[in-house]
This record gives C-alpha cells, sequence and structure tokens, in this order.
C-alpha cells in the first residue's frame, strides 16, 4: 500500500540507539498540560501516557483535532518529579503521524520547537517539508520524524529538570491541501552532569 515516496521516508527516519543510559529509577512524568490551536487546553486531546522518561522510551500523545487544510499548532508541556541529582536530559527526534492531503504543486511545511521555561530564549528547531511535484493528488498515511538539536535540562539538583516545551506546527503552502495528525512520538537522551 505504502509508495516508494513514504517507504523512504519511514527508511530515512529509522532511529539509530546506541546504549542505553538513563537514571535508575527513572523519573516518571508528573505533569502534562497543552496548548495551541490543534489541542486547545480545554479539549481532550492528548495524553495517552504518564510513564516513566526512559531513555529511547515512546512517548505517544493523541491528536484529535491537529486537522486542517491551512495550519495549527499543539504545544505539550511536560514536567517529571523524583528525577536524580547528577542528570539531564534533552529531546533528541520526534515523530508524528498521520494522514497528509497535497494537491499538486503544494507541500507540508513542518515545525517543531523544543525549550525549557528556564531558558525559553534557547530553542531547538527542527522543520521539514513534504513536497507534491506530482500531477497526481498525494494522499498518504506517514510517519514524519524530526531530529531535534538538544537543548539539555539543568543539571537536576533535589528536584525535576523543569518544564519541557515541544510545539509542533503544521502548514500547508501552496496550491491546497490537508493534514490531520494522530499521534506524536518522542525520544529522549539522558546525560550524567
Ligand atoms: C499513531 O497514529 C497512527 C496513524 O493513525 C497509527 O497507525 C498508530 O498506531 C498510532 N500509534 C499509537 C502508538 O497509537
Amino acid at each position: 500500500m505504502r509508495s516508494s515516496a513514504s517507504t523512504l521516508l519511514l527508511a530515512a527516519a529509522a532511529p539509530v540507539f546506541v546504549a542505553a543510559v538513563c537514571p535508575d529509577p527513572v523519573p516518571q512524568i508528573s505533569s502534562l498540560s497543552w496548548s495551541g490551536s490543534g489541542c486547545p487546553s480545554t479539549s481532550a486531546s492528548s495524553v495517552k501516557n504518564y510513564g516513566p522518561m526512559e531513555f529511547g522510551e515512546v512517548k505517544t500523545f493523541t491528536f484529535n483535532q491537529l486537522d486542517s487544510d491551512n495550519t495549527e499548532n499543539c504545544e505539550i508541556h511536560l514536567q517529571a518529579a523524583q528525577a536524580p541529582s547528577g542528570w539531564q536530559v534533552a529531546v533528541r527526534d520526534v515523530a508524528y503521524s498521520g494522514d497528509v492531503m497535497l494537491k499538486p504543486n503544494s507541500q507540508l511545511d513542518y515545525f517543531t520547537q523544543v525549550y525549557w521555561s528556564e531558558k525559553a530564549d534557547d530553542t531547538g528547531i527542527a522543520k521539514g517539508t513534504i513536497t507534491n511535484a506530482d500531477t497526481d493528488v498525494y494522499n498518504r498515511a506517514v510517519t514524519i520524524r524530526s531530529t531535534v538539536p538538544e537543548k539539555w535540562s539543568k543539571c537536576i539538583s533535589g528536584s525535576g529538570p523543569g518544564i519541557l516545551n515541544v510545539n509542533f506546527r503544521p502548514v500547508i503552502n501552496g496550491d491546497a491541501g490537508r493534514f490531520s495528525f494522530k499521534n506524536a512520538t518522542w525520544h529522549l537522551d539522558w546525560r550524567k552532569c
């Protein structure tokens, strides 16, 4: 069912994991909230998993209205409790699954921004594009993955790592199209500090 273009996309997206390193016990997510046109805080959008913030762990957030023919955004705000001192954490990559339709001469541009509330001016930005250069309509289920420049939390000392914010913004450009993203998965890195 998948065409070669989306196979390429998935192949390029395959993560390469090195030795897993993370604190023991692994900090648990203690608070999650969300905001933005694609997941207003009053909506039921989002949270699926309040699990551990483990290295390489799949954190899946489920969107129920990140769906538009123009643009929308959803920003997730996350905090962890009981984090062991002497560690710091960063988001390494993010993946989003959903459906994308693009008329000829159209494209989907997507942006992920990652920052810690304490250092809001130090933002990691990842961008990607799906272009329909064909004469047929592009209409596919996709998983898009972006590697984010790592923005490390403060060195944990007595409390959690702070508030981590991850904003996702897809935009349709060109003639016409539509996106409907269903869920987000993050991969985290930990290191000693
Ligand atoms: C994420 O959404 C995609 C597309 O709808 C779906 O195939 C996949 O199973 C979902 N993943 C999870 C973990 O819910």
